[in-house]
C-alpha cells in the first residue's frame, strides 16, 4: 500500500482519512479502482513534474460519487444550478460533472485543478490541465484495466501524456459510435481539440 503524507492541506485529514470517507460509498471492486488510480496518477504526476498529493486525492476521489442513486444527482444539478442540459444524461456523465459537487461540499475539497479532474475525467475537456490529463489517464490505464489496446495506450501516455489523451478520446468516440450510443457534445469538443493535433495516434 502507497505510504503517503498530506502535507497541503487541500484535504482537512490524512490520506487515511480520506480512504475511509471514499470506502463508506464505494463497493470494494470500485474502491480497489480508485486505488489503482491514484497510483497510476502518482506516478505520471512524478514523470510530469505535477503535484503528487494532488494526483493522490484526484485518483482516489475520482469515482467518489459513481454509485449514487439517480436522485443524488439530480438533487445536487438543481442545488448547485449546474446546466439542466445535464438532466438529459445519465450515471456515466453525472459522477464527474456532479461528483465534483458531491466531492466539494461533503468532503471539502476546494482546489479547482482537482475539481476539474474530476469533472471531466470521463468526456475530457477542451482545455484540461497537465493534472486532468493525469486523471483522465490514470482512469483508462490503471494495472486493472484490460482491453485489446490496453498496451499501447499505456506506452503511448508514457511517451507524450497529450498523445495518450489524443488516444484514449479517439478510441472512446470511436466505441460509443460503433455502439450506437449517445455522445455527450462536449466529447465531440474534446475529440476536435486533441485528436487532430496528433496525427499518429
Ligand atoms: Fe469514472
Ligand atoms: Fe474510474
Amino acid at each position: 500500500m502507497t505510504k503517503r503524507t498530506y502535507t497541503e492541506n487541500i484535504f482537512a485529514g490524512t490520506r487515511q482519512d480520506l480512504l475511509d470517507r471514499i470506502e463508506q460509498h464505494l463497493r470494494p471492486k470500485r474502491f480497489a479502482h480508485v486505488q489503482r488510480v491514484e497510483q497510476t496518477a502518482v506516478k505520471l504526476a512524478q514523470a510530469n513534474n505535477v503535484d503528487e498529493e494532488k494526483a493522490s486525492i484526484a485518483g482516489l476521489t475520482h469515482d467518489y460519487a459513481k454509485q449514487r442513486p439517480d436522485e443524488d444527482f439530480i438533487a445536487a444539478i438543481k442545488q448547485y444550478h449546474l446546466d439542466p442540459e445535464l438532466l438529459n444524461y445519465g450515471n456515466a456523465i453525472w459522477h464527474g460533472v456532479v461528483g465534483a459537487e458531491l466531492v466539494k461540499h461533503e468532503l471539502g475539497i476546494y482546489d479547482e485543478d482537482i475539481l476539474n479532474a474530476i469533472r471531466h475525467h470521463t468526456t475530457g475537456a477542451v482545455y484540461m490541465s497537465p493534472l486532468e490529463q493525469i486523471v483522465y489517464m490514470a482512469d483508462y490505464i490503471e494495472p486493472g484495466r484490460d482491453f485489446p489496446d490496453v498496451d499501447e495506450a499505456r506506452k503511448i501516455t508514457a511517451e507524450d501524456l497529450g498523445a495518450g489523451v489524443a488516444f484514449q478520446t479517439k478510441h472512446t468516440l470511436a466505441y460509443l459510435i460503433e455502439n450506437n450510443q449517445k455522445v455527450y457534445p462536449k466529447t465531440i469538443d474534446t475529440y476536435n481539440a486533441w485528436v487532430p493535433r496528433y496525427p499518429n495516434v
